[in-house]
């Protein structure tokens, strides 16, 4: 007997995968108006920022999950560690698409602010399928895991993609967009959350009360070609949220964050998402300082961070 055939007991079986997955903004939000689904039509550029969260799927018996801080100061506040959880519903589709056994405990530890508008629980979703299926051995096809998002969340298809995208329908429809490199972003994080349906619920009411029909949703063209420039200048005048004045209304500090970024000389000011989390496009290290300095002295946030992108989706970071 060779020494191969010696070394042959059969498919590598991993005790435990980790995956790292990154927040998403969106530099253009366009709501259109309600569907018969309870949804709204949109069509969004998201792009994947550097916070992230880390899902570890560790082999088990049964379905289990924990969630906890990934830094000392991030907040894990209100995620539930059930079946409320997306991660864990991303594991129990999964098992029930291969037709395996849903045996895993997931740990969730979270950086992304929670209930922000930056996606965390749907990255954390994303993560749980990209570990799961390496944990398990199912090896799913890139398409296949990304229908499985799409049917657990608007943005669980992006963040399994990553990058900066185009995404229609209700979000999870994604295509790619070239976009320069290396853009900088200072992110406030507010204390407490605002509900997504609230947000989106709050925008059709300012919409009625305004007498505003809203056209079908579209990206700007000035974005798409700006985004290719890479002039920080241009892509700041260029991002856009509709759902930004409904944010600003059920929480009017997000109005007074977004006035002192400006005159703090960020070049683009904007709500990620349905908020409440605040992002400032910026141009270098000094600009970046002076608007972080300020957000932190006006006491309305609880953490200011810097991240860049775009950078890509989830991605298994460690095996053992
Ligand atoms: O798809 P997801 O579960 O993330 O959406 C959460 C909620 O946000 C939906 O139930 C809906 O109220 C609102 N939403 C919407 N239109 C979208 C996406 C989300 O109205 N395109």
């Amino acid at each position: 007997m060779t020494a191969l055939e010696d070394w042959d007991d059969g498919p590598f079986r991993p005790e435990a995968v980790t995956v790292r997955v990154p927040a998403k903004i969106n530099l253009s939000l366009s709501v259109g108006p309600l569907r018969a689904d309870g949804y709204h039509e949109l069509v969004t550029v998201f792009h994947a920022v550097s916070l992230y969260d880390e899902v570890i799927a560790r082999a088990a018996r049964g379905l289990s999950l924990t969630v906890e801080p990934l830094r000392r100061d991030s907040d894990v506040g209100g995620v539930p560690d059930d079946e409320r959880n997306l991660a864990w519903r991303a594991a129990l589709l999964l098992a029930e698409h291969a037709g395996v056994e849903p045996d895993v405990r997931l740990t969730v530890r979270k950086d992304i602010p929670v209930a922000g508008g930056m996606a965390g629980g749907s990255a954390d979703a994303a993560a749980a399928l990209v570990a799961c299926d390496h944990l398990w051995g199912t090896g799913l096809r890139r398409d296949e895991l990304h229908d499985l998002a799409g049917r657990l969340g608007s943005d669980v298809p992006f963040a399994l993609h990553g990058g900066t995208a185009i995404g229609t329908g209700r979000g999870e429809h994604i295509s790619p967009v070239l976009a320069a490199a290396g853009m900088e972003w200072v992110i406030a994080v507010m204390d407490g959350g605002l509900s997504t349906p609230k947000v989106f619920e709050a925008c059709d009411l300012l919409r009625s009360r305004d007498g505003v029909t809203p056209d079908a949703p579209q990206v700007h063209p000035d974005l798409m070609s700006t985004l290719r420039s890479g002039d920080t200048e241009r892509i700041g005048a260029a991002l856009y949220n509709d759902l930004q004045p409904a944010a600003v209304e059920l929480m009017p500090e997000i109005g007074e964050l977004l006035d002192l970024g400006a005159t703090a000389g960020a070049a683009g000011t904007l709500v990620s998402g349905s908020g409440p989390t605040t992002v400032f496009l910026v141009d270098g290290p000094v600009s970046a300082a002076e608007v972080e300095e300020q957000l932190r002295a006006s006491g309305l946030c609880r953490a200011v961070r810097r991240a860049r992108g775009p950078v890509p989706g989830a991605q298994v970071s460690n095996v053992r």
